[in-house]
């Protein structure tokens, strides 16, 4: 593992986004980082965390914690699954790739996004854990019903539908940044914005090494071939899945659907109706509608809803361990997370993921144990006190 991403350097996911803001384009960078208009939901979801706080049960004796869990029926090493995070090849070469690989050596789940860079075989093949494969419907049914066919054979063991994208959310971070000018390849337009790739000489290079711009592998548009690499605005708007599809979805994947981005109550019964195994608390890590509370506060209504019928799973601003050891108390199964991961690749690709994975584990591991807690599975509500407006 690189020495940059190592203590004293890197000590916390706060450390691992300023070394991945150092290497990346901006405009690389603001896709990871930034959120929807005014950010206050992006911000809302790591504030929550905040608001909960712990009731450590002192002097017990906890010499070996348990953190492992299973999701879907599937074991995991500890309660994280690493988050759809679209065109995560521009982050880093072969992104997917390197970041299933990290995750599982460690024993978790990694969600490849439709809108990535590498072939799904690939992802499958350099992971030796559980993979997830997410859904968008852009190309159209035939093209989902493709990929969803591939990813069976490929061995990706869920599908996860993303149901909160029937056009993107306003990233104005990206607008300013040029996306669709540098996308445009048209020199005049580009020209502009340039200097924020040139400025990272390193980034640029394995960029190019890697073969450029990808296209979407996972997207092919039938009679034409791969869909060309576009920006997330026009990817998303053409992404959009209702309630309908997802029965059609329900019939052409035979194994475990996990539905991401419920937020209420009743969306999530919907979500069961439809034949789902899990669900995902999720508002898109604040990408999309700017102003939605966040997910820490909407995870009792789903579970007063839904939780003894399906597993939730939540994500959403997850930063430290002892926020999964929160969320965990308050009833989520497992949680996601992506830019948590994601400023790791940014920083040193598969070593960076790693990072950000033992991160994560040995603040589980101290949290537990100053909790007085032996095992991820004894958490409950006894450990937290949470304010009013998580009460349900
Ligand atoms: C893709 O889903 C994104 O949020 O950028």
């Amino acid at each position: 593992m690189p020495r940059s991403v190592q203590p004293p350097c890197v000590v916390n996911i706060e450390d691992l986004r300023r070394v991945a803001k150092r290497r990346l384009p901006r405009v690389v960078f603001d896709y990871i980082d930034g959120g929807a208009e005014d950010e206050l939901t992006l911000r809302a979801n790591c504030r929550a965390y905040e608001t909960v706080t712990f009731r450590p049960r002192c002097a017990v004796a906890t010499p070996a914690c348990d953190l492992r869990i299973t999701v879907l029926g599937t074991p995991l090493s500890m309660p994280l699954i690493l988050a759809p995070v679209g065109s995560s090849r521009l982050i880093y070469p072969r992104g997917e790739e390197a970041a299933a690989r990290a995750a599982g050596a460690a024993g978790i789940a990694y969600t490849l996004s439709t809108l990535s860079g590498c072939r799904l075989e690939d992802v499958a093949v350099a992971s030796k854990g559980p993979v997830w494969y997410q859904l968008y419907l852009v190309g159209g049914r035939d093209c989902a019903l493709s990929a969803i066919e591939r990813a069976r054979a490929a061995g990706f063991s869920a599908l996860v539908v993303t149901i909160d994208t029937p056009v993107a959310g306003m990233r104005e971070r990206d607008i300013r940044n040029g996306v669709k000018e540098l996308l445009s390849r048209k020199l005049g337009e580009m020209l502009p914005f340039v200097n924020q790739l040139l400025t990272k000489p390193r980034w640029l290079a394995s960029f190019l090494a890697d073969g450029g711009l990808m296209k979407f592998p996972n997207v092919i548009i039938p009679g034409q071939g791969p869909m060309l690499y576009a920006d997330v605005t026009t990817a998303l708007e053409q992404s959009m899945v209702t309630w309908h599809d997802l029965r059609w979805i329900r019939e052409a994947w035979s194994g475990p659907i996990v539905i991401k981005g419920v937020h209420t109550g009743d969306d999530a019964r919907r979500a069961v109706d439809t034949g789902a195994d899990a669900l995902v608390v999720s508002n898109h890590g604040g990408r999309q509608l700017d102003g939605v509370a966040p997910t820490l506060r909407m995870l009792p209504e789903v579970l007063a809803s839904v939780g003894d019928r399906i597993e939730v799973l939540l994500d959403g601003g997850i930063r430290r361990g002892s926020d999964i050891v929160k969320a965990l108390c308050l009833g989520a199964r497992a949680v996601l997370a992506g830019r948590a991961y994601a400023y790791g690749l940014g920083a040193a690709g598969s070593a960076g993921v790693e990072r950000a994975i033992e991160i994560l584990r040995s603040d589980l591991t101290r949290t537990l144990k100053l909790l007085g807690c032996a095992s991820i599975a004894e958490l409950d509500r006894s450990y937290v006190d949470v304010p009013a407006e998580l009460e349900k």
